[in-house]
Order: C-alpha cells, then sequence, then structure tokens
C-alpha cells in the first residue's frame, strides 16, 4: 500500500541485503541471554530473557497457528502460518538467501527484525567504545533516533508497501491497528534501561518531540497511501484508510456534522485522518505562523474525497510536500517549553467540546498523547498532580474497548484533565 522511499533507504527497517543470523546468535550466556541485568557492560545483557519470557513480539509467528488466525485463514482463503501476508508482519523478513544457519522461522520477531540483519556486524559491534555511526554503516538500524524508531515499529503497527494490511484482512477478523510511538515502546516490556549510561551513548529523548514526529511521520505514511494507484483498483478505494467509524456505527440520520470532514457532502466517508488532528494542534501551540496553509491543505485534501478517483492523490501528493518541507524540519528542531507543553494539554483537554467529541479514533490517541505530554511536563520539573494522574488513568479506562466506548466517561476524564491544569 504505501511508503518506499518514506525516509530514505538509511532509516528504512534494514531488510534488504544483509545476512539475518538468527536470534540464537545473540542469545550467549555472556552477550544477550543472561538471565538478569549484569550491569558492568552499560546494556542490561538480559535482553534475549525478556523478549523471550514477556515480549510478543517472540510470539509473533505462533500467533499464526491460534484459532483467531485460522479463522481469519479460512475467510481469505489462506493459510496464516506460511501466507507472505501474514508473515510480513508476524515474523522475521529475511529473504531465504539472507539467513543464516541459526535462523527459524519460529522465533517470529527477532532481534535481527528490529536491529538489522548483523551478517555484517555481528563481530564487531561488541567492541568497547564503537561509534554507533559504525554500527550503522554495518547495517544496524538506528533504532535509538526516534525518526528511524517510528519508522521500524510503524511499518508493522500501521503498514506500509513491503508490509500490506488491509480492510479484507480486519473484516476477516484481524484487529483494527493502533500505535503511538513513546506508548508503545514503554508498553513493549523495555530491554534497555534510558539512565545516564544511556543517555550520554545514545543521547536524551524529548517525549514532545517524539510524539508529534510520530504523528507528522503517521501522516506522512497516510498521505503516501492516498497518492497515486496505491488506493486500490475496486469499486471502492481501500477502506482500511477510512475511519472505521464512519461505516461501522448504527443509522442514525441526526449524527452527521458539518465541520468534521470540511467540503464533502453528508455521509462521505472520512480518511482516518487522527495524525492530521494532532498535528493541528501542534502547530496552533508551537508554530502559529504554519497553521493556516496545513489546515487550508487539509481541507482540500478531505474535499478531494468527494471529487472523483483523480483529486485525492492529487491533493494527498500536494500536502504531502508541505508536510516535508515545512512541518517536519520544524517539529525536528522545536522542544516545547512547559507553558506549551501546558497549553497543548489544555487543548486536547478541550476535546469535549470540539466536532471530534465522540470520535473513538481520536479518543484512543488523546489518552496516549495526555500520558505522554504529562511525562514531558515532569521531565521539566512539572510532575503531575494526583488528579492529572487519576484524569490520564480514566481516559485510558473510557477507551480500553471500541466496542464499550462510553463517550460520557471520556468526557468526564477530560473534564478532570482540564481541571488539573489550573
Ligand atoms: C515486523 C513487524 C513489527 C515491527 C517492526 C514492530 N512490531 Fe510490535 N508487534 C508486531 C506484531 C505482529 C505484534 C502482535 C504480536 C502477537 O501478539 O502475536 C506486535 C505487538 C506489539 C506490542 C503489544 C501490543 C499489545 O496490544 O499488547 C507492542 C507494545 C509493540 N508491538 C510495540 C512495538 C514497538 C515499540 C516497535 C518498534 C520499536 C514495534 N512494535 C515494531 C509487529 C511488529
Ligand atoms: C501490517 C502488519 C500486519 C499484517 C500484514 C498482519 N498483522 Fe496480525 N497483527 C499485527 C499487529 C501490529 C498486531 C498487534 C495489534 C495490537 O495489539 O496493537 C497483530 C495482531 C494479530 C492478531 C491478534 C493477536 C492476539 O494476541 O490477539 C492475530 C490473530 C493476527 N494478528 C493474525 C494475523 C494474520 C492471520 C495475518 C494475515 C492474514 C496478519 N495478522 C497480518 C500486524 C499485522
Ligand atoms: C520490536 C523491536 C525490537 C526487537 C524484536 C528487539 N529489540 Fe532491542 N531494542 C529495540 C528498541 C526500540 C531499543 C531502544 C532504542 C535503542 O537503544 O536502540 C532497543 C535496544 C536494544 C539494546 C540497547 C540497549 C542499550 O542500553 O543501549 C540492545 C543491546 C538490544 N536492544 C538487544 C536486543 C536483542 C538481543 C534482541 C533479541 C533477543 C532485541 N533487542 C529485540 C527494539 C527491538
Ligand atoms: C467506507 C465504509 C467502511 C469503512 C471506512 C470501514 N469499513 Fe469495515 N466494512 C464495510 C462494509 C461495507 C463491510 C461489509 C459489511 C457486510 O458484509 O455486511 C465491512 C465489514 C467489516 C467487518 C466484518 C464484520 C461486519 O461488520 O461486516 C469488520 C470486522 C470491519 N469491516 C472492520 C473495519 C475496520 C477495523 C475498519 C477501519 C480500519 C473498517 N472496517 C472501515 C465498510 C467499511
Amino acid at each position: 500500500m504505501l511508503l518506499a522511499g518514506l525516509l530514505g533507504p538509511a532509516l528504512l527497517p534494514a531488510t534488504a541485503g544483509d545476512r539475518h543470523e538468527g536470534v540464537a546468535s545473540c542469545a550467549g550466556g555472556t552477550c544477550h541471554g543472561a538471565t538478569r541485568p549484569l550491569g558492568d557492560s552499560g546494556i542490561r545483557q538480559d535482553e534475549y530473557f525478556i523478549w523471550q519470557q514477556r515480549d510478543p513480539h517472540s510470539q509473533a509467528s505462533a500467533t499464526l497457528g491460534s484459532e483467531r488466525s485460522r479463522r481469519i485463514g479460512v475467510r481469505l482463503g489462506i493459510q496464516p502460518q506460511t501466507a507472505a501476508q501474514c508473515l510480513a508482519c508476524h515474523g522475521d523478513a529475511a529473504a531465504p538467501g539472507q539467513r543464516g544457519e541459526r535462523w527459524l522461522a519460529s522465533d517470529g520477531i527477532g532481534c535481527e527484525t528490529c536491529h538489522g540483519g548483523s551478517g555484517r556486524w555481528l563481530a564487531e559491534h561488541t567492541q568497547p567504545g564503537m561509534a554507533l555511526a559504525d554500527k550503522v554503516a554495518l547495517g544496524m538500524t538506528p533504532t535509538w533516533q526516534p525518526q528511524a524508531r517510528a519508522a521500524l515499529c510503524q511499518s508493522c503497527h500501521q503498514g506500509d508497501a513491503e508490509h500490506p494490511i488491509t480492510h479484507a484482512m480486519m473484516a476477516a477478523g484481524h484487529p483494527p491497528l493502533l500505535f503511538e510511538l513513546d506508548t508503545f515502546v514503554a508498553l513493549q516490556p523495555p530491554h534497555h534501561d534510558r539512565d545516564a549510561d544511556y543517555q550520554q551513548r545514545k543521547g536524551a529523548q524529548d517525549p514532545a518531540r517524539n510524539w508529534a514526529l510520530g504523528q507528522a511521520l503517521a501522516a506522512d505514511r497516510l498521505l503516501h497511501s492516498l497518492e497515486d494507484g496505491r488506493i486500490g483498483a475496486g469499486l471502492f478505494p481501500e477502506l482500511v484508510l477510512f475511519d472505521c467509524d464512519a461505516c461501522h456505527h448504527p443509522l442514525n440520520a441526526e449524527r452527521w456534522q458539518p465541520g468534521r470532514n470540511a467540503g464533502t457532502a453528508p455521509g462521505t466517508p472520512p480518511l482516518a485522518d487522527a495524525p492530521f488532528y494532532w498535528l493541528g494542534l501542534w502547530l496552533e501551540v508551537a508554530a502559529p505562523e504554519l497553521a493556516p496553509r496545513w489546515q487550508q491543505g487539509l481541507a482540500a485534501l478531505q474535499a478531494s474525497t468527494d471529487a472523483g478517483r483523480a483529486a485525492l492523490p492529487a491533493a494527498a501528493r500536494a500536502l504531502r510536500q508541505q508536510l516535508r518541507a515545512q512541518l517536519l524540519p520544524r517539529i525536528e528542531q522545536q522542544s516545547l517549553q512547559p507553558a506549551q507543553l501546558k497549553n497543548l494539554l489544555r487543548r486536547l483537554a478541550d476535546l469535549g467540546s470540539s466536532v471530534r467529541a465522540n470520535d473513538f479514533l481520536i479518543a484512543e490517541q488523546a489518552a496516549m498523547a495526555s500520558q505522554v505530554l504529562s511525562d514531558a511536563l515532569a521531565q521539566q520539573g512539572q510532575a503531575g498532580s494526583e488528579e492529572r494522574r487519576a484524569a490520564i488513568d480514566a481516559l485510558f479506562l473510557s477507551v480500553r474497548r471500541r466496542e464499550q466506548f462510553q463517550p460520557a466517561a471520556y468526557h468526564a476524564a477530560l473534564g478532570q484533565l482540564q481541571r488539573s491544569l489550573r
């Protein structure tokens, strides 16, 4: 569906070329296979143990043998455990000629799926003091850089040309995909400690910037997928690119609202546009002079969903150019101050009175954003009150299950968050 050339080859997961030597090559007892942190080398060294015991990525290919996968396979007419369309995301993508002797399909998403094929760096990367740039030159993926990390995770958690996810898979029973960079890094049982030593080796992380970068790169990925020839050839475009709730809700003639999807007739399905929404908020707070043009381009994109097959790709291409020329460089440079972070959180807490008030797509991202932005404030010396923490917990609770989403509980949590920011 999407991607290819998104960020230039240096930032893409290193699936091409290098040999994948297999998880067992990393798991030696004096390497990454300790059963507890050893603490004398800077890194933990129990990475394999954590991955194998607690990280769902190690079970990703086993999942393809589950009862749920079997049912998905029956509906799609495929065998999930051997189907390339499932293994693209539920396994290690090394081509047959790139698999080392210890490579095992049953290892699922292994060390090298994320860190890059180790054919050229396995022996070298243990040299003390080896520069990160030298590791990257030998094929290691720079997972410590937020842009590269987002590209890696989003390739599977949002989908792209090499990892296509379709409405057909979802209609057959695949769960909808959801992603936010820092939240998911925290949810993946971490096998690295962001301590002082880590920051010295790999740089400090700015959670608010990571959040904005993650949204910008998700928007870029969505726009790329809307460009020429990628939106599907059927009677309907690829529906996974649109807001699920646009179609999957009970009939209610009073539900439709003007302003949700600028310039379109009532009933036109809106795109899965959550990243655009968050970028808009970021711009209002951090770079208001760029906001009007962005909103114009966005309105043109929305209007184009109603204007024939050629209009959407053209509007997507124009908006993507603007995103790359203006927004991304700005986000990369700018670090938000506490007052701006608070302002952003206040606007988020105002969602309950906006046209997107009852929007699940926005609500689940709102919960994750509130946590990340609150962490960013804490990192700048403004730790959250008990009330702020309770409000964020309540936000997460309100979006825990799509089927049981109760806008009233969500709005109450937003109100509590707003009060906690006074
Ligand atoms: C090769 C594809 C792929 C890549 C790359 C990838 N993931 Fe995943 N991820 C998956 C799959 C597939 C699952 C579900 C595994 C299962 O349950 O079988 C998953 C599950 C997860 C989960 C658990 C989700 C839940 O609902 O419990 C988290 C958290 C996660 N991934 C975070 C990340 C992060 C962070 C990155 C980037 C550093 C990343 N993933 C990169 C494919 C990928
Ligand atoms: C674009 C990447 C991608 C593709 C392609 C993909 N999956 Fe997934 N799959 C994921 C991710 C990511 C998750 C975890 C979702 C989450 O929890 O956030 C997942 C979760 C699942 C789950 C739920 C796991 C659980 O523990 O409940 C099943 C079952 C599944 N996938 C089966 C399949 C099958 C079968 C195929 C092929 C038809 C497939 N997947 C194709 C990325 C993908
Ligand atoms: C789903 C993706 C993913 C998988 C699978 C994965 N890692 Fe990581 N790993 C990361 C991310 C993200 C980081 C944090 C960013 C960084 O420091 O590079 C990381 C960090 C590390 C670090 C650096 C810690 C430090 O203090 O500098 C080591 C070592 C490591 N991983 C080893 C492994 C090993 C060994 C495996 C397999 C057993 C593995 N990883 C599997 C994503 C992954
Ligand atoms: C433009 C409208 C539209 C959008 C957007 C859309 N779907 Fe669908 N979906 C349909 C139609 C039509 C069907 C087939 C209904 C039937 O068979 O009766 C369907 C079927 C399904 C089914 C099978 C169960 C059922 O209700 O028929 C699931 C599950 C599903 N979609 C999930 C999703 C998810 C997840 C998304 C968002 C990523 C999504 N859909 C986006 C129109 C849409």
